[in-house]
């Protein structure tokens, strides 16, 4: 007899979007709905937590009616409200987790406390259609992953996770328990492409705006720094990279007057593709570097930053000539940003195995 699948409500709230989503047994996506706030915050130039608290408010509850009227299902057949609640915006992520405390209490179902980032590493894990997680988890796992289906992770995988407030690389062998292995000891990925956007005085959300200007620039324009901190480190910066774009636009003492209105299209898409080039180069580098260090056969990779096409593709011809050759996983672009359905997928790992969390569950900045 066939089993009865477990649907799951995800929430996710924990900087400018506002989503939630029904996903049935891990990966059967029955309806994703996102309410993004980024025109909010475009004159900002960045996210202003005050009013992606406010926007959340306003949008939390017609966000979960529709993920829920999309997925046709009522609340009879929802097994399990998931929520974000850590890193993040305190006062975004707090939003979610009431509202999730709220459904919980209400309804009578079971709580799963989710962290944004394994949630992020999960989007990769919905990249494969063949593949299936590991069957119900008892933590820690130890030992390889036996997995169903054609795909089996022989021994652990790599993941990279670049988003706009982290870039990390985690030993993975349990959707549960990811184990940190390096992060930015400053900037974000995503926040340098952001930054460098601003620089180059090109529209928010500056990811997609460098990789667009990019497209027509020469990567080899400008000898951008490759910061690898040490030979055996997998920890990332990227503030000097953002500081050499702007001395490269103001001028070495910085008393210049930033260059860029004067600057032609051209020159701007050098400095982007230029740019673009460094960062992802470095990523490329410290994950081949993870990969060794742990003997992993299998790369995820997931986080805003990987909806960019040229890491993504960097990414693939590396795992495709590394000795040996590596599976390369990726999140689909639809789910690099943030998105409530990596929090109900990755939920499903934790039903399964009975982490449940109470109605004591707080936002955590950190995580
Ligand atoms: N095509 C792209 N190329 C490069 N960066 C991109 C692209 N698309 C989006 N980004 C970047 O991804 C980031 C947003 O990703 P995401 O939504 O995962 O971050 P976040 O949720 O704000 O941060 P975190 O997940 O660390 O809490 C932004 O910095 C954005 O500029
Ligand atoms: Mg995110």
């Amino acid at each position: 007899m066939q089993e009865k699948s477990i649907n799951i409500l995800g929430i996710e709230t924990s900087c400018d979007e506002t989503a939630a989503a029904v996903v049935a047994d891990g990966r059967i996506v029955k309806s994703s709905v996102i309410a993004s706030q980024t025109k909010l915050h475009e004159k900002y130039g960045g996210v202003v937590p005050e009013i992606a608290s406010r926007a959340h408010i306003e949008k939390i509850y017609p966000v979960i009616a529709e993920a829920i009227a999309r997925a046709n299902v009522t609340k009879d057949n929802i097994d399990a409200i998931a929520v974000a609640n850590q890193p993040g915006l305190t006062i975004a992520l707090i939003v979610g987790v009431t509202a999730a405390k709220t459904l919980s209490f209400a309804w009578d179902k079971p709580l799963i406390a989710i962290n944004h980032l394994h949630a992020h590493l999960q989007s990769a894990m919905l990249s494969e259609e063949k593949l299936q997680l590991p069957a119900p988890l008892e933590v820690p796992i130890k030992g390889p992953l036996t997995l169903q289906g054609d795909l089996l992770l022989t021994g652990p995988a790599v993941a990279l996770i670049v988003s706009g407030g982290h870039t990390c690389l985690y030993d993975y062998r349990s959707p549960l328990q990811p184990k940190l292995l390096g992060h930015t000891i400053d900037d974000a990925a995503g926040e340098a492409f952001d930054k460098v956007a601003t620089i180059l005085k090109l529209p928010y959300p500056g990811g997609p705006s460098i990789e667009k200007a990019a497209e027509k620039g020469n990567p080899n324009a400008i000898k951008f720094p490759r910061s690898m901190l040490g030979r055996d480190s997998l920890d990332f910066s990227f503030s000097g990279i953002k500081t050499a774009v702007l001395y490269y636009c103001r001028g070495q003492d910085m008393k210049g007057e930033n260059k860029v209105d004067s600057m032609s299209a051209r020159q701007i898409a050098d400095i982007a593709a230029s740019f673009q080039a460094a960062v992802i180069d470095v990523l490329v580098k410290k994950t081949q570097r993870a990969a060794k260090k742990i003997g992993a056969r299998t790369i995820l990779l997931g986080g805003g930053v990987a909806a960019n096409n040229r890491l993504r593709t960097a990414l693939q011809k590396m795992s495709d000539s590394d000795v040996p050759p590596k599976k390369l996983l990726v999140a689909p672009k639809q789910y690099c940003t943030d998105n409530a359905v990596m929090v109900a997928s990755l939920a499903y790992y934790k039903f399964k195995a009975g982490l449940f969390a109470d109605l004591t569950l707080e936002p955590k900045a950190s995580g």
